[in-house]
């Protein structure tokens, strides 16, 4: 656990001074321990169990895939993991993995007992993905080397490594990627009772004071996600900074949530958008994500990844074969805004 200083703090400091000596709001605040990282407990007390297995039988970890919502901390937990096994981790993502030939050189380029971190694995390449198949299972690379029938395959042994995949979509991934994987887990939205802790860590690594329900006020407006309840915290310091605040309350929180935009639900622009465009141009739907995606100038993708699966899972929206449905809760929710 890391030490507070805030303790310590002589109350008479004005928040401007304290800027200047103390505060650090672009300090890192990526959890490096089981212990730092509050939520998700079902999956990190198996994660501490298959660690300490490996361990004990002094062998990797086996494969794990990681998949769900943006910023619920998946890349996180791979470095955990790496710090329980005590071993480096070496991080990439599937975009920037072009060509075979790029994996083929990651790959043999790994010391023993590495992790390989694999973000957005779902957007390799097949043919980048299929050199995967036999790294994973037989810690082995097949090389193809010629064409025609001068072809031949060179083996090459690969030390022990673990490699961790992370996806927001765990329908793209391809079945025999997905199977090579020995474990496999969901992270879903957080607890307000988990924001809460990981706000108030957050605010003590950054050295700021923060009233517990001002905390709770907060967890419950960041959309179940640790990485937006960090980011709303570090706007919440700029506004108790000017404000001349010395420590961070239920009025600080309401007044700079309301400045950006941010609802009493924890909404943002962009969802009301979301929810404003299926009942005023679709009369509530039913309507194609397509649909919505051109109206709203946004990725399809990014739509399918970051706003619906919140909006879905607060049951604004609800999926239908026939396309999206706005709720009776969600056009209550939205009325209120109109
Ligand atoms: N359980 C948690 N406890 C504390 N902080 C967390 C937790 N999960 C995520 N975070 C924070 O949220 C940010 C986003 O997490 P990240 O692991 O990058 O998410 P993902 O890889 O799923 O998009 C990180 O910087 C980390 O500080
Ligand atoms: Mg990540």
């Amino acid at each position: 656990m890391e030490t507070s200083v805030h303790a310590n703090l002589e109350n008479t400091l004005t928040m401007q001074e304290l800027a200047k000596e103390i505060i650090e709001p672009h300090i890192n605040l990526r959890p490096k321990s089981f212990e730092d990282y509050p939520g998700q407990e079902r999956i990190c007390e198996n994660l501490k169990i298959y660690t300490k297995a490996a361990k004990m039988r002094g062998k990797m970890l086996d494969h794990c895939l990681f998949h769900g919502p943006p910023g619920l901390g998946k890349t996180t937990l791979a470095g955990i993991i790496a710090e329980n096994m005590e071993c480096q981790i070496k991080i990439t993502s599937g975009p920037v993995i072009e060509r075979a030939a790029d994996l083929m050189g990651i790959l043999a380029s790994l010391e023993s007992k590495t992790i390989l971190f694999i973000d957005e694995i779902h957007r390799l390449p097949a043919n980048v993905e299929e050199i995967l198949y036999s790294a994973m299972e037989d810690m082995r690379l097949d090389i193809l080397i010629g064409q025609g029938p001068t072809a031949r395959t060179v083996k090459f042994d690969l030390p022990p490594f673990c490699l961790i995949g992370a996806t927001t979509r765990a329908g793209s991934i391809s079945a025999p990627l997905r199977d090579r994987f020995g474990i496999q887990e969901h992270l879903d939205y957080y607890s307000d009772e988990s924001l809460c802790k990981i706000i108030m860590r957050s605010a003590r690594i950054m050295n700021t004071i923060i009233e517990e329900n001002a905390a709770q006020c907060l967890a419950k407006r960041c959309r179940g996600t640790p990485r937006i309840a960090n980011q709303l915290l570090r706007r919440v310091l700029d506004f108790a900074l000017v404000a001349n605040k010395a420590t961070i309350d239920v009025e600080i929180i309401d007044r700079a949530l309301e400045r950006l935009g941010v609802d009493c639900e924890g909404l943002s622009h962009m969802d009301r958008d979301f929810l404003r465009i299926m009942h005023e141009r679709y009369n509530g739907g039913p309507v194609g994500l397509e649909a919505i995606s051109s109206a709203l100038n946004e990725e399809k993708s990014t739509l399918e990844d970051v706003y619906e699966p919140y909006l879905v899972y607060r049951g604004f929206i609800l999926r239908t074969a026939r396309g999206r449905l706005l709720s009776p809760t969600g056009k209550e929710h939205l009325l209120k805004f109109i």
